[in-house]
């Protein structure tokens, strides 16, 4: 999948807030992505940051008054303007949040601002009680309706010794944001559901039987179809990810309460991926208290859950149905079988057990196969690009 932020112009404005630091991260994450960085900045911000940090890093002149050194600078914010793909002002202040919603044009940063059409984020960062100020909020609703992109602050310790909102959000938040912002909205009116992660199956208080899914393949569909435009709600098994931004996730554990779950959601989804490695059985008994330790050997009796997936290939009626068959040899037969099984439009046969493909790791190597018969394999590569290839597959499923 393409990297949205390759070679796009991006022009990072900073001013003058305590959390102006945070934005030469945000500055190195974005060069790391192959952006084309211009930096403003206020006369305020140099007073917390140096420019020469963001010129050495953006490998550009900042840009910081209109009427600069070199002569031209009047002309130049028309230029960035025109060129801009995307505008992140991180740290957004009150100061700045009045000016745009007020039209003022007295510094580069908002005359800049006036003559984008681009997409405008600002990610707002102030004391609490100053965020909360009816001025700065009547602002933000009029910047909000003239579309401009606002991240909500997030909460907790503030440099000015209080506890609040006002924080500046993490800098991989604010990419991932810009990411979600710049990506193609293909999947815009489509409700997609999405299963990741494992399933626990409870022995007794203390014990279960699980497998080593750590839920990376599942989230990355999720987040990719959630940038597309996608509604998606994410059934996850117990997984320490975060929940990608704009998902709404149903947490589980058991396969039975995946079931239900999914069951709840299927009719309201045009699409269901079913990455969850689900447990095929459980134990039969559910021990009230832990068990003891006795003898030499211990038989646990399994029951078989129901299988979700089979179940909906059954129960479905216009939606597309995607599963995942993670093998570990016979690929082609054992997905084509489960494909027809299970009543599928696609599903993704993964190999699993190498140290760069399956459980736990970054990166995949799948084949898809389709169920009139084609296939259609995927090199190695990142799981989120291969949770892109199959939502462009997703889309051609007639
Ligand atoms: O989470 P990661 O660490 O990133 O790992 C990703 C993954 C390897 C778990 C994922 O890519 C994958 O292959 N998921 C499917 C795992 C699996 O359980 O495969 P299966 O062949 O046992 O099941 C086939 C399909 O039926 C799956 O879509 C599964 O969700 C579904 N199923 C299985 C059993 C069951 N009782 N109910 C189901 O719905």
């Amino acid at each position: 999948m393409k990297n949205v932020i390759r070679d796009k112009n991006i022009v990072l404005g900073v001013c003058g807030g305590i959390a102006a630091y945070k934005s030469i991260e945000l500055l190195r994450l974005l060069v790391k992505q192959e952006a084309n960085v211009q930096v403003i900045m206020t006369r305020k911000a140099c007073e917390f940051v140096g420019p020469l940090t963001f010129e050495t890093l953006s490998g550009q002149p900042v840009c910081i008054s209109l009427f600069g050194d070199d002569g031209d600078a009047s002309i130049k914010h028309i230029d960035w303007a025109k060129e801009a793909d995307a505008v992140v002002i991180a740290p957004a202040t009150a100061n700045i949040l009045g000016k745009i919603a007020n039209g003022i044009a007295d510094d580069a940063l908002c005359t800049f601002i006036l003559a984008v059409t681009s997409p405008v984020i600002m990610c707002p960062s102030m004391n609490t009680h100053m965020y909360e100020n009816r001025a700065v909020q009547r602002n933000i609703d009029i910047l909000e309706a003239d579309g401009k992109h606002i991240i909500v602050p997030g909460e907790g310790e503030l440099a000015c010794g209080i506890s609040g909102a006002g924080r500046l959000p993490e800098p991989e938040f604010i990419l991932e944001y810009l990411i979600s912002i710049l990506s193609t909205k293909d999947f815009t009116g489509k409700k997609v559901l999405v299963t990741a992660g494992p399933t626990r199956e409870c022995i007794d208080p203390v014990r279960y039987i699980s497998n080593y899914s750590s839920g990376k393949m599942g989230y990355a569909v999720a987040r990719a179809a959630a940038k597309r435009g996608a509604e998606v709600t994410l059934v996850s098994g117990p997984t320490n990810r975060c929940v990608p931004q704009g998902v709404t996730c149903i947490n589980i554990e058991s396969a039975l309460e995946m079931s239900t779950a999914v069951f709840d959601a299927m009719d309201n989804s045009d699409v269901i991926i079913k990455v969850a490695a689900v447990a095929d059985y459980r134990p039969k008994k559910q021990a009230d208290q832990k068990i003891k330790k006795s003898g030499d050997e211990l038989v646990l009796h399994l029951q078989k859950n129901i299988d979700i997936l089979k179940e909906l290939g059954g129960r479905k009626k216009n939606q597309v149905l995607v599963g995942f068959a993670a093998e570990t040899q016979d690929l082609k037969n054992n997905a084509q079988k489960k494909l027809t099984e299970k009543n599928l439009d696609i599903i993704v046969g993964n190999i699993v057990g190498t140290p760069t493909s399956g459980f736990g790791t970054d990166t995949n190597k799948v084949t898809l196969f389709f169920k009139d018969g084609t296939s259609e394999s995927i090199p190695e590569m990142d799981k989120e690009e291969v949770a892109n290839i199959l939502l462009d597959r997703i889309l051609m499923v007639k």
